[in-house]
């Protein structure tokens, strides 16, 4: 049960502490979307992620709006009189509204944050057809649309009215006390069945706010398991990427992992067990080297990968209908996994190491990296290549070899490997020496 002093949180939802959660800027956004709903008669909420991240105290501005009326006509009623771009998804009666720069302007709403882009749905239930299908919609209330969520924790939401507050909160399902408990639930016993994308986003939030998996759900979960073998690659790999965005992917991966989630995916996707301290790595040594959190999110996708040979590997990721350069830089990294003996190796020279490692993309190198820090020799030598070898090229061109009066042909090439080989390994180290080897292999090439 909840304690009144929980209660009198759960309804006042003042203009004054949504302020202070969202920002001045975002509330009137949403006071003057509201006023417009209003003006249409039509009942507006806030629901889902943003709500449960209110009551979590947890900054989040992905403002997803849910209607008892037409969302896709109202979204683009709102890009007709503000300006942006609609992105509509008609047979689920949703629609994105894109702000640009003219759009902020025109909502003058003040210079404090405002999402890029904000969602309308129109309230719905659905049914689902088969175990893993997308489901069939139809258009509802809002309880309904709430109690056909995936936990109770996203199924709470804000009664926005036009000029009034506080906003009421919704809470059919209990989620409000089971943030409070920090518990995971599911709404009801098919959910897992349904929809198995919600084994994947049980560990993602469980993981995120530190909650647990509610016993009774735990149970469902594991029944479901073997549904995921259903599910789309697209699907699959929409919840892998969001996983490996997360804070701690390994935690989540590690808890997937140990329940055989990944073998269901495909036979011969089993995760390093290593793969802790690589993810550990790969947050505290490469944001300097990778930058973007795209890049980062790509090499987590090949450290998934650490483990599995590139045959596998290219199967593994067919499953997951992974696009193609995803796909080329996982298996090259297979194959640099396959080779850190050689690169480690005393007798290897550094001219070969880096013709291998210019085959394969920066991402893979990369994770090469990662996996490889505690081999000295492999480190070093990786190390070198990224900083020195691969930016050395010679001096001579393909200019100085017409004018040596050499025949254009695959021996153009030929020569400049060998001149670049040779700056590499330090056979060379002046433009004199460089010379000197040019003109022996014009020689020989005659
Ligand atoms: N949802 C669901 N079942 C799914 C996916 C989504 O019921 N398989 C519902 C949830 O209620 C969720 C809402 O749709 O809150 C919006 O989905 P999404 O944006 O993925 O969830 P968020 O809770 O906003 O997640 P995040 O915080 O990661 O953005």
């Amino acid at each position: 049960m909840c304690s009144s002093s929980n209660l009198e949180q759960r309804t006042a939802w003042t203009r004054e502490r949504l302020s202070e959660a969202l920002g001045e800027s975002a509330v009137r956004l949403i006071a003057t979307i509201a006023k417009h709903a209003h003006a249409e008669k039509v009942a507006i909420y806030l629901a889902g992620g943003v709500v449960r991240d209110l009551v979590l105290e947890r900054e989040n501005l992905d403002l997803d709006f849910v209607l008892e009326g037409d969302a896709i006509a109202f979204a683009c009623k709102l890009a007709r009189l503000y300006g942006g771009e609609t992105e509509r998804h008609i047979p689920f009666g949703t629609a994105k509204w894109k702000l640009n720069s003219a759009t902020i302007n025109n909502l003058s709403v003040g210079s404090g944050a405002i999402p890029a882009q904000i969602d309308f749905a129109t309230a719905r239930t659905e049914a689902y057809p088969a175990p893993a299908a997308l489901p069939a919609v139809e258009p509802g209330l809002i309880a309904q649309d709430l109690l056909r969520r995936d936990f109770t924790v996203n199924a709470l939401a804000l009664r926005i009215e036009a000029g009034s507050c506080p906003w009421d909160m919704l809470d059919p399902s209990g989620g409000y006390n089971d943030i409070l408990g920090k518990e995971i639930r599911v709404l009801h016993d098919r959910s897992f069945i349904d929809d198995p994308t919600r084994i994947f986003r049980a560990f993602r939030f469980a993981s995120r706010f530190g909650f647990s998996i509610e016993s009774s759900t735990a149970d469902m979960m594991r029944e479901a398991i073997p549904v995921i073998q259903r599910l789309s690659g697209e699907r699959i790999r929409h919840e892998l990427d969001l996983i490996l965005r997360e804070e701690y992917p390994e935690r989540i991966i590690s808890n997937l992992s140990a329940l055989g989630i990944f073998a269901q995916i495909h036979d011969s996707f089993r995760t390093s067990v290593r793969s802790a301290e690589q993810f550990k790595r790969l947050r505290e040594d490469m944001p300097q080297m990778c930058g973007s959190s795209d890049d980062i999110a790509r090499v987590g996708w090949l450290l998934l990968f650490s483990d599995i040979a590139e045959d596998d590997a290219l199967l593994i990721c067919a499953r997951l209908d992974l696009p193609r350069g995803l796909s080329n830089a996982i298996a090259g990294f297979a194959r640099l996994m396959a080779k850190v003996d050689w690169l480690g190796a005393p007798g290897t020279k550094a001219s070969a190491i880096t013709r291998f490692l210019d085959g394969i993309s920066a991402t893979a190198w990369r994770a090469g990296l990662i996996c490889n820090i505690d081999i000295h020799s492999v480190k070093e030598r990786m190390e070198l290549y990224m900083e020195v070898w691969r930016h050395r090229q010679p001096t001579i061109n393909g200019n100085d070899l017409i004018r040596a009066g050499l025949r254009p042909g695959p021996i153009y090439r030929e020569i400049l490997d060998k001149l670049r080989s040779a700056w590499i390994d330090g056979e060379i180290e002046s433009e004199d020496q460089e010379r000197e080897l040019f003109l022996k292999l014009v020689n020989e090439a005659e």
